[in-house]
């Protein structure tokens, strides 16, 4: 057969599915982010914050020098601040690597959907802002795991950045900094413009761990040094697990590296936060861990993270009738169908992996074949996700691909809450 008759076939068949014809990009390296030319020692940087139980805000940064203070001035009209709060500072030694100042202050109580102007430390600071999420439904959540440090990771963070969301909930895996300390410095410092501006509530991955035997050997130690999360309101005994609840929904993170077993500190507590939950006061009630419980990529199959945790937790969270439960660690986007033991159950959980921030790894693109039955969307493409709950009975879940730098629907779906659904006794 004639050479140009193949090509021309091979175009025919490139245009007939060219709905998927998507190139896959190759992976980006970490992108070093200096500290800004106009800052100093004493500036405040890689600044974010957190949710405090349902009013406060912890306000968390950095400053090079160890003489600066840890107080917040803050308001609700620029360069008028009412209110100032003190916080408390520490540091930590990691090999040979000395951490700047990590101030942490939480100020409140807060409005909800209000913005706040606030500055970090003296008066010469910047300004900066952020809003409170709001009391009640309608509520946006952005979605990303396996974040990194790219030029993907930039663009998934534009695309949050443009899709008003409310909250940032990341299922683990951020700087990729990989005992490379400096790197959660220019992590930190990537991520401020949105960290600061929005709670950014977190859990951790395996690339948080940053133990070296012997010479290192302590686990998470920068992670809960730089990411304080509210475990102490959710009476947690560590940062590795914890819960939030923000306008109608609880949210449930929990970690894939700690123990996890029925005789586990992490499992008593997440019996005791589970009956805590109140469905009349949060109808919907959201899961996030790291190593994902569903997986049909070829990526990190049988992981003892996955297999056993799910030994472990799964009967809890389908008695407790979870609505959702998101993952990352496969750097992919997978959607199933509501799910217990391996099949389809129209009273459990539906599961998403979100692995797909932007991370050096690049992409994990192969599948196992033929698709699971409880596999209903799998694409390997850099993105986010956005939860929107509409109400206690209704949520919508998109996810938007980075497709070509540009966010773009990809998967969408409708999801009611167990809530509102009584054919599942709670
Ligand atoms: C909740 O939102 C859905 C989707 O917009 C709508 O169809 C439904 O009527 C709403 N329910 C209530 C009780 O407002
Ligand atoms: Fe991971």
């Amino acid at each position: 057969m004639a050479v140009w008759l193949m090509f021309v076939m091979l175009a025919f068949a490139g245009m007939l599915s060219c709905g998927v014809s998507y190139d896959r990009p190759p992976p980006r390296p970490s992108r070093f982010v200096p500290l800004a030319e106009e800052l100093d020692s004493t500036s405040p940087q890689q600044v974010h914050i957190s949710m405090v139980g349902h009013d406060q805000m912890r306000i968390s940064w950095i400053t090079d020098d160890a003489n600066t203070p840890a107080t917040v001035s803050y308001g609700t009209s620029p360069g008028n601040y009412a209110f100032s709060a003190k916080g408390t500072s520490s540091s930590y030694r990691y090999v040979l690597y000395e951490s700047g100042e990590i101030h942490d202050v939480v100020i409140g109580p807060l409005k909800p959907s209000t913005v706040y102007y606030y500055r970090c430390g003296s008066d010469s600071n910047p300004e900066l802002s952020f809003q409170t999420p709001p009391a009640q439904f309608p509520i946006n959540f952005g979605l990303a795991g396996d974040l990194g440090q790219t030029d993907w990771t930039t663009s998934t963070l534009d695309h949050i950045s443009k899709s008003n969301y409310d909250v940032f909930l990341l299922p683990g895996d951020l700087s990729y900094a990989d005992t490379i300390q400096p790197l959660w410095d220019s992590f930190g410092r990537l991520v401020e413009p949105l960290a600061s501006q929005r709670p950014w509530m977190v859990t951790q991955g395996n690339h948080e761990i940053e133990k070296i035997p012997v010479i290192h050997s302590q686990s998470f130690t920068s992670y809960n040094a730089r990411w304080h999360m509210p475990f102490e309101q959710s009476g947690s005994n560590s940062n590795l697990f914890y819960s939030f609840e923000v306008a109608g929904v609880h949210v449930i993170m929990l970690g894939s590296y700690t123990d996890f077993g029925p005789s586990s500190a992490q499992y008593s507590w997440l019996q005791s936060d589970l009956r805590k939950v109140d469905r009349t006061k949060t109808p919907w009630l959201v899961v996030l861990l790291h190593a994902p419980w569903y997986n049909s990529n070829t990526a990190h199959q049988g992981e003892i993270e996955s297999v056993n945790m799910k030994a472990a937790m799964e009967g809890l969270l389908y008695g407790a009738r979870v609505d959702v439960i998101f993952s990352g660690h496969v750097h992919a986007y997978e959607r199933f169908t509501r799910v217990y033991k391996e099949k389809t159950d129209n009273c459990g959980p539906v599961y998403i992996n979100i692995g797909d921030g932007g991370n050096r790894e690049g992409l994990s693109k192969n599948y196992i074949n033929p698709q699971p039955t409880i596999s209903v969307f799998r694409e390997a493409s850099f993105g986010h996700g956005q939860l929107q709950v509409v109400n206690a009975s209704y949520a919508q879940w998109t996810w938007h691909r980075n497709d070509n730098d540009e966010p773009v629907v990809a998967d969408s779906i409708w999801l009611k809450s167990f809530s509102s659904n009584p054919s599942c006794k709670m």
